[in-house]
C-alpha cells in the first residue's frame, strides 16, 4: 500500500472531513488538512456535469498537494453516466478513492434518482457501485449512505453495499426523512458496524472530544466523519484528536487569513462573495460581529475585504 494510503488501512480510527456542498471546496479542505484531518472528500461533483465536461465542475475535483489521500464524491442515478463520469476521473491524476452519494435528500438530487433515491432503489445502487469498482482506476472506491429513505433498513443497504464492492462505508445515522435535524441513531451504526466486514465511518453530530471519543467506542466504527462540527472551525480536528480545548486567537486569526487567500486564488474575485458565509461563522461568537456582516456584506474589492478582517480579528476577542 502507497505510504500515503496507511491510514486507510484502518488499523486506528480515522478523522474525515465530510462533503458539504457549497462549503468543502479546495480551500477550506487545505485549511482544514494542517489541523489533521486524514481524510478529505471534495464537494458532491454531479455524474451527468462530470460527463458533459462542465468546466465548474473539472475545476471542483482539483486538491491541495496536501490532500493525500483524496476521495472526489459523485452522485448519480444511471450506470452508463456513471461509467462514462468514472472514465474522466481516471484521466485525473492524484485521486485515490471514489465516493458514491447515497445520502443527499435534496429534492433537486432526489428527483433525478440520485442521492438518498438510490436507497429506494437497492439492485440499482448495487449495480452503481459495481461499476465504479470495476471502471475506477483508484486505489478505493466507498459508500456514503443514510440509514433508510422513509424508515431504517440500514443492514440491508449497508449489505449490499459490501456486496457490491465497496472498500469502506460512511453512514449518516439519520433516515432521509430525518433529513439533519433528528437525533442521530448511533445504535443502528453500531448495527451496521456489527454486520459488515468493511470498515465503517460514523457521521452525524460530532462536534467534540468527547463526542467522538463516545461516538467511536459506542458504534466500534473505524472512524469519524465530520460535517458541520468544522464550518467555522477547521481547527476542529486538532481539538477532536488531542483533547485541546481552545485554539489560540493569533493561530485562528493566522488560519482565517489563509482561508481567505485561497478563495480569491482558487475562485477569483467570484470568492469574495463566496467568503461571506465563512465570515459570518468565524465571527459568531465575537464581539462586533453584526457590524463586521454588514460591512463584507457589501465589500466587492479583495483588498478592502482582506483590510477589514485582518484588523477584525486580529483585534477581537470571542465573548465567553
Ligand atoms: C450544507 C451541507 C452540504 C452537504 N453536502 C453534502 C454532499 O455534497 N455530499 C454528501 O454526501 N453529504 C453532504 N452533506 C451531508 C454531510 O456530509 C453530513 O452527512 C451531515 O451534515 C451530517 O454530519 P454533521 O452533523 O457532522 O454535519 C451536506 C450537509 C450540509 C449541511
Amino acid at each position: 500500500m502507497p505510504k500515503h494510503l496507511e491510514k486507510l488501512s484502518f488499523k486506528n480510527p480515522i478523522y474525515v472531513l465530510a462533503p458539504l456542498a457549497g462549503y468543502t471546496d479546495l480551500p477550506f479542505r487545505s485549511v482544514v488538512k494542517k489541523f489533521g484531518a486524514d481524510l478529505t472528500v471534495s464537494e458532491m461533483l454531479s455524474s451527468n456535469a462530470l460527463v458533459h465536461g462542465s468546466k465548474k465542475t473539472l475545476h471542483m475535483i482539483q486538491k491541495s498537494p496536501l490532500e493525500e489521500p483524496y476521495s472526489v464524491q459523485i452522485a448519480g442515478a444511471e450506470v452508463d453516466v456513471i461509467r462514462r463520469a468514472v472514465e474522466i476521473l481516471n484521466d485525473e491524476i492524484g485521486i485515490d478513492i471514489i465516493d458514491l452519494n447515497c445520502g443527499c435528500p435534496v429534492p433537486k438530487v432526489v428527483g433525478h434518482g440520485s442521492g438518498s433515491s438510490l436507497l429506494l432503489n437497492l439492485p440499482l445502487m448495487g449495480g452503481i457501485i459495481r461499476t465504479i469498482k470495476d471502471t475506477s482506476n483508484k486505489s478505493m472506491t466507498s459508500v456514503k449512505i443514510r440509514l433508510g429513505f422513509e424508515k431504517k433498513n440500514h443492514i440491508e443497504i449497508a449489505k449490499m453495499v459490501e456486496d457490491s464492492g465497496a472498500d469502506f462505508i460512511a453512514v449518516h445515522g439519520r433516515t432521509r426523512a430525518g433529513k439533519f435535524k433528528a437525533a442521530v441513531d448511533y445504535d443502528a451504526i453500531r448495527e451496521i458496524k456489527e454486520a459488515l466486514s468493511i470498515p465503517v465511518i460514523a457521521n452525524g453530530d460530532i462536534d467534540s472530544f468527547e463526542k467522538a471519543k463516545w461516538v467511536l467506542e459506542h458504534t466500534g466504527a473505524d472512524g469519524i466523519m465530520i460535517g458541520r462540527g468544522a464550518v467555522g472551525a477547521p481547527w476542529i480536528f486538532h481539538q477532536l484528536k488531542n483533547g485541546s480545548q481552545e485554539i489560540d486567537k493569533n493561530i485562528k486569526h493566522e488560519i482565517i487569513m489563509e482561508h481567505f487567500d485561497k478563495m480569491v486564488e482558487f475562485y477569483g474575485l467570484q470568492g469574495i462573495p463566496m467568503f461571506r458565509k465563512h465570515t459570518h461563522t468565524y465571527s459568531k461568537g465575537y464581539r462586533g460581529a453584526s457590524v463586521l456582516r454588514n460591512d463584507v456584506n457589501r465589500i466587492t474589492n479583495p483588498s478592502e475585504y482582506r483590510g477589514l478582517i485582518d484588523e477584525f480579528f486580529k483585534n477581537n476577542e470571542i465573548l465567553v
